[in-house]
């Protein structure tokens, strides 16, 4: 027999439809006992909130190209470019995780992104996959020139931990991403050896 209560306390209700203030507004660093100033922290904060703006473009412009992939090498990119779109979701959290331990607030909503990414908007339409792979590796190099740039101001202000990120792995994975991205518009003969044509 089932059994109905016949009231509900308050305490187990949902209390949904609550607003207040933000606590910490956009652009503020709060104090954080990790014995790197309050200027050292806020410009690491800016510095990494622009290369997270972009890893989270670079982020979707690989599942857009994993999506809306076409060709002989479907399969082969299908799945490189969202091993890669994986390795990009890493890098994201990373960020904005270093972001928020420097007492800092990450960027997080698409429209905020959309404001500060350096990286070309693309079309909604589909593209053919040597144009796709163009603009990854354009992306990638922004990617790459704003971090080397960060992370030699981050090891000149002592903040380490913000240097390793950016070097250890911002840096390292795109340079690898890229690699193995670039050498797919290499035009290398599929059946018949074209080496003799260099000499
Ligand atoms: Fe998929």
């Amino acid at each position: 027999m089932n059994k109905r209560p016949t009231s509900v306390a308050r305490s187990a209700a949902p209390l949904t439809g609550q607003h207040a203030h933000e606590i910490q507004a956009f652009g503020t660093v709060v104090p954080m006992p990790i014995a790197l100033s309050e200027k050292t922290r806020r410009e690491s904060v800016t510095n990494l909130n622009q290369v997270l703006a972009d890893t989270m473009t670079l982020r979707d412009l690989y599942k857009k190209h994993h999506w809306q992939m076409s060709g002989p090498t479907f399969y082969q990119l299908h799945l490189l470019f969202d091993k890669h779109f994986g390795e990009q979701s890493d890098l994201v959290d990373l960020i904005a995780e270093r972001i928020m331990m420097l007492g800092g607030i990450s960027i997080a909503m698409a429209p905020d992104v959309a404001e500060m990414t350096l990286i070309p908007r693309p079309p909604k339409g589909r593209e053919e996959v040597p144009v796709q792979i163009s603009r990854l590796l354009h992306a990638h190099e922004i990617v790459l020139k704003e971090a080397r740039t960060m992370a030699r101001q981050a090891a000149d202000e002592g903040d380490d931990g913000t240097n390793d990120v950016l070097v250890s792995n911002v840096i390292r994975t795109n340079e690898s991403q890229v690699w193995f991205v670039a050498e797919h518009v290499v035009d290398a003969p599929l059946v018949r050896a074209d080496g003799k044509n260099g000499k």
